[in-house]
């Protein structure tokens, strides 16, 4: 009888504070030895010449989440996480979204039933809360925070979901006293409708205008009112999907105020301009994701973000919608009016490559400053850790060996979510990872899928020690 399950040799193992030469013995699920030299396992994963890192953690994906009339998701669990573990990710953190006048707990039975014995990777959810009533932060949230649902997003844009300012410091002040951790989508709702109007009045309609009507202000004065907002409530909050330099300067002004918070930027706005937007025959509508990505000076000013600590969660919004489909971005209104695409793009499966070959590869980050924003401060963040998002002792096995001499061009076609098309066609990559194991089982294993749809399993989450808040500190 083998004293463990596998062991993965001769490989460099990177976590978010150490690279090193060694082996890692599996047994039961968890990571249960670290060595230079490791035996007595049923199965020896020879790893030379390849990393072993922390499997990602992707904290901002959609999954089968209603998106407005007629409109359905790309994904279901199974394809999302399917595309999210070909991807290097073992754990994604979707969304529940409380539609106004529903309980978040109705809700969560709804997006638990569709998960349930659907997932290859693990997955933890975020609820967003679209109608912040006194039943529902009072008594509902405390509540759900105690059951693991520990973090909750609320947003400043769009008609049916935006808070107020004064909902939001309602929520802001229910999180504080839950240890919940609040992530924020920060653009101004009514500055957009503004100037959505007016581009309609002058019959400027086209994918473009998405980015045109959400110009930096927006992005700026949403994110000043966050900090401003927080810094009121006295609570930490997670800036998501930041787009350019002047948010990152909020963001940087606010800490220098003593406030605690953690930004998150995303592929696209690395790598994506507005100018994407512009396809020709509509295909603009590919690029629709809000924020909208800008311009190269706001990707290096993204890029500085990441290298300099300003971002410490690089995500992927993952938010698929079919191109060429009525429920998707040409839905029949989607053809005609920018206004009613819907917003984002597909990316749970690109977002580590495009880190790890124009982060690592190109010299810009180290492998340990990659693992820390792509898995540990993921789990750090929203109370996964350290159970998930790093390889010690007792961790999970929650590991992705990959492969850096490996070159290959992104193409939709050998991707494997449910869109038909990827915003990053034909972005050559350095480095892709070819193993993934989920939790000490090896689901995909030299790019081929071997393991089981239903493997992945739903993780609940801790709250932050209300006592002590030191989010923005990971
Ligand atoms: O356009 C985007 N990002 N759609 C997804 C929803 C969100 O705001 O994160
Ligand atoms: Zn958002
Ligand atoms: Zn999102």
């Amino acid at each position: 009888m083998n004293e463990y399950d596998i062991i993965i040799e001769n490989g460099t193992i990177v976590t978010a504070s150490d690279v090193f030469k060694g082996s890692i013995a599996i047994k039961d699920g968890k990571i249960v030895q670290i060595g230079e030299q490791l035996s007595g396992a049923e199965r020896v994963i020879d790893a030379v010449g390849k990393y072993v890192l922390p499997g990602g953690i992707d904290s901002h994906v959609h999954i089968a989440q209603p998106s407005g009339e007629g409109i359905v998701m790309a994904d279901d669990f199974a394809s999302g996480t399917l595309s999210a573990v070909f991807g290097g990710n073992t754990t994604i953190m979707p969304f529940c979204l409380q539609q106004k006048g529903v309980p978040l707990r109705s809700s969560l039975n709804d997006y638990h039933a569709l998960a349930k014995d659907e997932c290859y990777t693990d997955i933890s959810f975020h609820l967003i809360i679209s109608d912040p009533t006194d039943a529902v932060v009072r008594q509902e949230l405390p509540a759900l925070v105690a059951d693991g649902y520990t973090s909750l997003k609320v947003f400043m844009t769009y008609e049916d979901l935006r808070l107020s300012d004064g909902e939001i410091l309602k929520t802001f002040d229910v999180a504080r006293s839950t240890g919940a951790t609040v992530m924020v989508h920060c653009e101004n709702e009514d500055a957009i409708r503004f100037l959505i109007d007016k581009h309609e009045r002058h019959g400027d309609v086209t994918p473009r205008a998405h980015a045109s009507t959400r110009p930096v202000a927006v992005e700026r004065e949403a994110t000043h009112r966050a900090l401003s907002l927080a810094e009121i409530a006295d609570v930490p909050i997670v800036i998501v999907h930041v787009s350019n330099g002047e948010a990152i300067k909020e963001i940087m002004r606010a800490r220098a105020r003593g406030i605690k918070v953690v930004g998150e930027t995303c592929p696209q706005y690395l790598v994506l301009t507005a100018r994407d937007l512009d396809g020709m025959d509509w295909e603009g509508a590919k690029f629709v994701c809000s924020p909208p990505p800008r311009d190269e000076a706001a990707q290096t000013e993204c890029w500085h973000g990441i290298e300099t600590g300003v971002f410490e969660l690089f995500s992927s919004d993952h938010c698929p919608f079919r191109y060429e489909d009525e429920h998707g971005k040409l839905n029949p209104k989607g053809k005609r009016n920018f206004r009613h695409i819907p917003n984002g793009i597909p990316g749970v499966e690109t977002r580590l490559p495009i880190l790890f070959s124009q982060g690592v590869m190109a010299g810009r980050i180290d492998l340990s400053r990659f693992v820390a924003i792509t898995a540990t401060n993921h789990a750090k963040t929203y109370g996964l850790y350290p159970r998930k998002g790093t390889m010690a002792i007792g961790s999970d096995a929650d590991i992705a060996i990959w492969d850096p001499a490996l070159k290959r061009t992104i193409r939709h076609a050998d991707l494997h979510d449910g869109a038909d098309y990827s915003p990053y066609e034909g972005m050559e990559i350095t480095g892709w990872p070819i193993t993934t194991i989920v939790a000490g089982t090896v689901m995909v294993e030299d790019g081929v899928l071997v393991g089981k749809k239903g493997h992945g399993k739903y993780r609940p989450a801790a709250a932050r020690p209300t006592f002590n808040i030191r989010l923005g500190d990971i």
